[in-house]
């Protein structure tokens, strides 16, 4: 009984029980209220604060009885809005998050990495919730032969040397070649090749410094299927078009089977999206001093060849035939095949996220942490995750926002119904000291809104937005010499 009730209701349901004696299930209604009224707080630990950390902090906070701490594992915030999202691609959803970030029922604490600085266990027994929103950082492997061979690289670190991911700043990708080949037709691919080919300003200083070195002429983008079929999407591949000195490619014959008629019954953001594919397939202009950026399609690659010091050489690739199957349109490996030279080798064909408890049950198949309507499974109440962690590593921000909304209602409503169960958790108040007495340097949104501060000055000098620190421990000298 006693870990059901706190003391208050208690002596409600005892004083209830006692003046009501004609009606003895009447207490139960009283108790339930008293336990609303004595439960001052609900505590949510959140880890992550990415796109879905925060969406899910904003629509949580909904309820007047909500505190929350948003862990992240670098001591800056907003995940991929910082390390994945191109610089010239960034909205103001970091200005939404800050606003979130500085309520008072909200606490940021960065440099925490949960699974090794502290268990999902400890986190469990200090909050009435935990929602993971950790996203999912690990890249899919194509498991093919030469995948370890060297300047073979995950399209996700490429992108995480370029836009200043700490575990990437130094990768130093082989830029002195004139062909890259990068394996998949999504949006981080046209992002990779988009920054292969003309750098934007704004990446970080020893990426734009070692691009624009770069001897690379050719990006050769590969895909396992046709033109009908690709992930990327149209603004994304007009940008690339339009970038100076360097034509996009596309191969006539990759649209000798699709009619007219079938782009005009495609939903319009496909029909549009082939049109301009077939546009560029027509495209006669092409003009011999300038970069280029090849669509390839219907090619699978076999194995990455290496030369005699290990490094990358050429891709053999298999051309597919594409089959209508029930589930979507499969390939099926033609007896044709070729060779594809390059310096540079990107897969850049998904994420998926890891589980960082042996407790949490992750789908091996898709990435993702089992779970129902982001409640995880195997537990009963008190565990949630959000994000692409949940969903997978698939759609924009709106669309992770969206789904953390959802799930943060579905979170309140469980409050609702487990409403007796409900009891005060120490949250951070018991976390942090435990950190701290490890040795852990606790980050807080204060502290990064001085690296904030700093990344600008640095960048105000080299007349961009920012200039990133891309090191975990100039990010905390940073904090530190500013206290001071
Ligand atoms: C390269 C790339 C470019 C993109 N560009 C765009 C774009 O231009 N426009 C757009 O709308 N969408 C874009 N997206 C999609 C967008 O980034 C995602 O929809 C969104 O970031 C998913 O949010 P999330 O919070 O689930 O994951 P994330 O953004 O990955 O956030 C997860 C957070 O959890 C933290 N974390 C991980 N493990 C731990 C741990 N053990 N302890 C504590 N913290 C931890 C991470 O450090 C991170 O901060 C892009 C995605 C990629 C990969
Ligand atoms: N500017 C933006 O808005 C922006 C920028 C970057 C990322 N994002 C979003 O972030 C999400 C993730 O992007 P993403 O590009 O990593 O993933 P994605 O959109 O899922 O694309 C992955 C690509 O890899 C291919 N692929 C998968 N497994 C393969 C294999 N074994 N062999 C060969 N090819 C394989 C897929 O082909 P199949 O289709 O045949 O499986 C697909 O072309 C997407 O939703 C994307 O839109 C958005």
């Amino acid at each position: 009984m006693s870990s059901f009730f706190c003391k208050q209701c208690l002596k409600t349901m005892i004083n209830s029980f006692l003046s009501v004696r004609s009606n003895l299930f009447s207490y139960v209604p009283n108790v339930t209220l008293a336990c609303k009224r004595y439960i001052q707080t609900i505590k949510v630990g959140i880890i992550g604060s990415g796109p879905a950390g925060f969406y899910t902090a904003q629509a949580l906070l909904k309820d007047s009885r909500v505190l929350i701490d948003i862990y992240e594992k670098y001591p800056v915030p907003f995940g991929l809005i910082r390390f994945g999202v191109a610089p010239d691609h960034q909205s103001n959803v970091i200005n939404s998050f800050t606003n979130t970030a500085l309520q008072d029922r909200v606490s940021f604490y960065g440099n925490i990495n949960i699974g090794q600085d502290v268990t999902l266990n400890q986190l469990l027994k200090s909050y009435n919730a935990v929602v993971l929103c950790y996203g999912a950082t690990e890249d899919r492997k194509l498991n093919i032969e030469g995948e370890d061979l060297i300047n073979v690289l995950p399209a996700r670190r490429f992108v995480g040397w370029y836009n200043g991911i700490p575990q990437d700043s130094d990768l130093n990708p082989f830029l002195q070649t004139e062909d890259v080949v990068i394996i998949g037709h999504g949006n981080v691919a046209l992002d990779c090749a988009r920054i292969l080919l003309s750098p934007s300003t704004d990446i970080t200083n020893h990426a734009l410094t070692a691009l624009r070195e770069s001897k690379v002429k050719r990006v050769y983008l590969v895909g396992r299927r046709g033109p009908l079929q690709v992930s990327f999407t149209i603004k994304e591949l007009r940008e690339l078009t339009k970038l100076p000195g360097c034509d996009t490619i596309v191969f006539p014959e990759d649209f000798k089977n699709i009619t007219a008629e079938t782009i005009n019954e495609l939903p319009r953001p496909r029909k549009r999206l082939t049109e301009l594919l077939l546009s560029l397939a027509n495209e006669k202009n092409l003009n011999n001093n300038h970069k280029r950026c090849v669509l390839m399609f219907c090619r699978s690659p076999l194995q990455i060849v290496g030369d005699k010091h290990g490094k990358v050489s050429s891709v053999n690739l298999g051309v597919n035939r594409l089959i209508q199957q029930e589930d979507g349109v499969k390939t099926e490996l033609t007896d044709e095949k070729e060779i594809l030279k390059c310096g540079l080798f990107l897969r850049s064909i998904g994420y998926r996220a890891v589980s960082i408890d042996p407790s949490i049950p992750l789908n091996d198949k898709t990435g993702v942490i089992s779970n129902t309507n982001g409640k995880v499974h195997g537990f009963d109440f008190g565990l949630y995750c959000s994000g692409w962690a949940a969903t997978g590593a698939t759609g924009v921000i709106i669309g992770t926002m969206n789904a953390s909304f959802e799930i943060a209602e579905h979170i309140l409503k469980d409050f609702g119904q487990n409403e007796p169960l409900l009891v005060e958790k120490p949250g951070a108040t018991e976390i942090i000291p435990h950190l701290k007495s490890k040795g852990v340097k606790v980050v807080t949104f204060n502290d990064w809104q001085r690296i904030d501060e700093l990344e600008k000055n640095l960048g105000s000098q080299l007349g961009k937005p920012r200039e990133k620190l891309v090191n975990q421990k100039d990010m905390i000298k940073a904090v530190d010499e500013e206290k001071d």
